[in-house]
């Protein structure tokens, strides 16, 4: 069994509306004899300004259920919803534009481009949606020293 715990950090104002919403989410690969259902029909919701554990054994569904609460899998089942706005229906397009605008991975694998630095991997996004990246704001540090 997968469970979601979340942890709250600060308070924060006006954030009532989940960062993420789960509804009878589910997600089965193959079919017949071969059906694997690592999400039957799961509701959960992932308030925003909190930090959320997701454990479970192994096989148990989490990187199913993280991947369909991104926009990365598309559900057998159910809906999300992303900061209140429905994706379960969004095209390829759409749904790339959104996680690269939105949302940050870590991946289990970690999913790096080999032939890329790190700070090359981290700046990517940005380079993709058009954006000109400072040295400086890649690396995380300020332009000039402070002093
Ligand atoms: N692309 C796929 N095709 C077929 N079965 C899959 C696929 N992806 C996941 N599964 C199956 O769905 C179930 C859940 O897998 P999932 O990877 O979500 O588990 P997990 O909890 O993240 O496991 P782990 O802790 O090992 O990462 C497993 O039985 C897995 O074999
Ligand atoms: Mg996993």
């Amino acid at each position: 069994m997968t469970v979601a715990m979340t942890v709250e950090q600060h308070e924060p104002p006006g954030f009532s509306q989940p960062a993420v919403e789960l509804r009878e989410v589910s997600r089965h690969y193959g079919e017949k004899q071969a059906e694997v259902r690592a999400l039957d029909r799961v509701s959960v919701s992932f308030p925003r300004g909190f930090w959320t554990a997701v454990m479970g054994p192994s096989g148990s569904g989490k990187s199913t259920l993280l991947h369909c609460a991104a926009g990365l899998e598309r559900l057998s089942e159910g809906q999300v919803l992303l900061g209140g706005a429905d994706i379960t229906r969004a095209s390829d397009r759409e749904l790339t534009e959104l996680r690269r605008a939105e949302i940050g991975f870590v991946f289990q694998s970690f999913n790096l481009i080999g032939s890329l630095t790190a700070e090359q991997n981290v700046a990517l996004p940005l380079k993709l949606a058009g954006h000109k990246v400072a040295r400086s704001r890649r690396c995380g540090i300020p332009a000039r020293p402070p002093g």
